[in-house]
């Protein structure tokens, strides 16, 4: 396709034209970033697209995050720039495995982080986001047994937190699975001032070495407030444009992975690029749909998740 001159003055006569708003998570390409109305963790993003008067909610993220805009506004055209754009973590559930562990349990409360599909969302009694995990497990009376999934480095991570125990499912997100422990302690010896950041996504011998651990709106507020000037970045480091943008004082050096790939970006994230977002608006698609019935089950834990994190 022919594209404009200017995808970025290309995209707000659209935006104006649809009565759009741009919802963008913080793993995106900056570019991205630059042109989204919000920017931010998961939480805020599913607040923003539940309270939004535009009639187009265009979804620079993931698979669920868009899937969760949809179920909050079934009346709405809800379209994310590539369908491909998925999430390891959330293809760690497959609905009927969760379907059968569930009911191997069936005592149990069902707490759900929020990268997972609508199908699982529709089996789950609450929905959580890596900011409020915490906050809504201590909410739940200690006798009563919980079922927490798919990410089970989360899981440990608010077991620890809580000191809770939680019945995990084995799932994994493959980009905060993939950092080094061994890299980071080396780039802590030759940056002995640098601050560790971790998402609680990462595995434990990572968080071990982290000064915080939070959702990416946390860990971008925390290196804002802090008197510290240089931190180690062990998340998707599109963080970093914002981190960068709003302290260009302060050094950010993303946490180096496992193996010898270019870097830590989320392949899936990714798929979004700014022609991309420029053609779903232009054409009206790729849009999100899903059965009524899965939509209607899903909303019930979001909600709870919204009324019990305010
Ligand atoms: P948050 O932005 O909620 O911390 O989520 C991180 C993530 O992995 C999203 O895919
Ligand atoms: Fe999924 Fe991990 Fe990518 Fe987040 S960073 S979208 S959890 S694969």
């Amino acid at each position: 396709p022919v594209l404009p001159h200017d995808l970025f003055e290309a995209i707000q006569v659209l935006k104006h034209k649809l009565n759009a708003v741009i919802l963008a998570h913080y793993y995106q390409d900056p570019d991205i970033q630059d042109v989204a109305d919000y920017i931010g963790d998961s939480l805020e993003l599913a607040r923003k697209a539940a309270n939004t008067n535009a009639d187009v909610i265009v979804f620079a993220g993931v698979h669920f995050m868009a899937e969760t805009a949809k179920i909050l506004n079934p009346n709405k055209l809800v379209l994310l720039p590539d369908l491909n754009a998925g999430c390891s973590l959330a293809d760690s559930c497959p609905p009927d495995q969760f379907a059968a562990f569930k009911a191997a349990h069936p005592d149990h409360l069902v707490i759900s982080y929020i990268n997972c599909t609508a199908e699982i969302k529709a089996m789950s009694d609450i929905i959580c986001t890596s900011s409020n995990a915490v906050k809504l497990v201590n909410q739940i009376p200690k006798d009563q047994p919980i079922i927490f999934g798919p990410d089970r480095n989360l899981g440990r991570y608010v077991m620890e937190q809580t000191g809770r125990d939680l019945l995990l499912w084995q799932g994994a997100c493959m980009v905060h699975e993939n950092f080094s422990e061994k890299k980071i302690v080396q780039l802590k010896i030759t940056h002995p001032e640098a601050e560790v950041l971790a998402h609680p996504e990462c595995e434990p011998p990572v968080l071990r070495h982290a000064n915080y651990i939070g959702s990416t709106s946390a860990l971008l507020k925390y290196s804002q407030q802090s008197y510290n000037k240089s931190f180690i970045v062990a998340t998707e480091p599109g963080i970093i444009h914002q981190m960068q943008k709003q302290t260009p004082d302060k050094r950010y050096i993303p946490a180096p992975p496992i193996n010898n790939c270019a870097c830590n970006e989320c392949p899936y994230m990714r798929l979004n690029t700014l022609e991309k977002l420029f053609l779903a608006m232009k054409n009206s698609t790729p849009e999100i749909t899903l059965p009524e019935h899965i939509r209607v089950a899903a909303l019930r834990p979001i909600q709870r998740m919204l009324e019990m994190s305010v």
